[in-house]
């Protein structure tokens, strides 16, 4: 299959049109990755089980990894929720359209091929202009995980969609890159109170200010079996670069000392070594290929390059990449959640 990229630019006109052309495709059942805030999304139909199964075949994800289904109006949540409890009207009034994921009862309408057999149904409208439009164009619903394969680090650019998609797909709408650069926060409502499921650009001190106690999945962060995440894709090693990736966590300087010695002792072995590290680190390390991931003045550059980094790497052909680590509150949370996934939970005490 021919995958064809289309510019989004400033001409409103020419949008129109070549959003226009990627909602019939929607509507026929094929796929379209389009941009989104938090990430690139790879769309289908969300009511149509056929093009569910396509989203599945075209990652390479597993079957009981359920999809968000992307709505852009209020209105269009009666169709496919049965219960919208009064808190969750409340959060989407606060962060609609935005990067949070809500979990409801489905309705008869939503395929289970789409829910990956639950009964559940994961909701986001999405704030990205072009999302907006598509999804309203194409009828409503459209299901769409990460434009990744299954596994790779999440797309933040069109680029890494075709990287992963080229050939298994007929049509990707290139929106720049992404404002945010990591997934939406996710919420379940089926607990009280609410627990969240992923953490991301909402953090739970932003919800507690709406709707009062919010949890946190315990699952999340643990690496045993008998400890699942309740979001099933949330088990799988995921975000992984080629690389070995190694977390570094400890006071600054004892993690710079650390990574140094580390990249030296890789160096000596003969292997390609990577480091990342922020701008207030850039020259702190004397050996490896050095790749600053965002400033730590500003938590938002970090998770905007956090994917792009990772793929970087694998570009760059290194062995092992020994990275500092972000725990802050905010957005930290969200920010090493995803590290350690792609780090498959190693991480090294400076
Ligand atoms: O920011 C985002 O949410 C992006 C953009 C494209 O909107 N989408 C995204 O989708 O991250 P995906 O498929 O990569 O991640 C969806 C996550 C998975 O961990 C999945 O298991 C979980 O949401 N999920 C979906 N439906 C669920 C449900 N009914 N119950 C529990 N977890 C669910
Ligand atoms: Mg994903």
């Amino acid at each position: 299959m021919k995958t064809t990229v289309e510019k989004l630019t400033l001409d409103e006109q020419k949008n129109k049109e070549i959003i226009k052309a990627a909602a019939t495709l929607i509507q026929e059942g094929s796929l379209v990755a389009f941009p989104t805030e938090t990430v690139y999304g790879l769309g289908a139909n969300a009511l149509n089980p056929e093009a569910s199964r396509k989203i599945y075949e075209a990652k390479g994800r597993p079957s009981d990894n359920p999809l968000i289904v992307h709505i852009s109006s209020m209105e269009d949540l009666g169709r496919i929720a049965r219960h919208i409890p009064p808190k969750a009207r409340q959060l989407a009034a606060r962060f609609w359209p935005g990067p949070l994921t809500m979990i409801f009862e489905k309705s008869e309408a939503v395929p289970l091929e789409t829910t990956g057999g639950l009964q559940t149904v994961a909701v986001r409208m999405p704030s990205h202009p072009a999302a907006l439009s598509l999804i309203r164009e194409a009828g409503g619903f459209i299901a769409a995980p990460s434009a990744n394969t299954s596994g790779r680090p999440s797309p933040t650019t069109a680029g890494h969609v075709a990287e992963d998609l080229d050939g298994r797909i007929p049509l990707i709408l290139d929106g720049g890159p992404v404002g945010i650069g990591i997934e939406s926060t996710i919420v379940d409502f089926s607990e009280e109170p609410p627990l969240v499921l992923r953490p991301g650009y909402i953090t739970p001190a932003m919800m507690q200010d709406v709707i009062g106690a919010v949890e946190m999945d315990p699952a999340l962060g643990q690496e045993s079996a008998d400890m699942r995440p309740k979001a099933p894709g949330m088990k799988y090693r995921h975000y992984a670069p080629k690389a070995e990736l190694i977390l570094v966590e400890g006071s600054p300087q004892r993690v710079q000392a650390k990574i140094n010695s580390l990249a030296r002792e890789a160096l000596d072995k003969g292997m390609g070594v990577g480091i990342i590290g922020t701008e207030e680190t850039r020259g702190c390390y004397q050996e490896g290929v050095f790749q600053s991931i965002g400033t730590r003045q500003e938590e938002e550059s970090i998770a905007r390059h956090l994917y792009g980094i990772l793929r970087e790497f694998d570009k760059l052909e290194v062995d092992v990449i020994y990275s500092e680590s972000f725990s802050s509150p905010g957005l930290g949370q969200a920010i090493m959640n995803r590290m350690l996934k792609a780090a498959g939970h190693c991480v090294i005490e400076a």
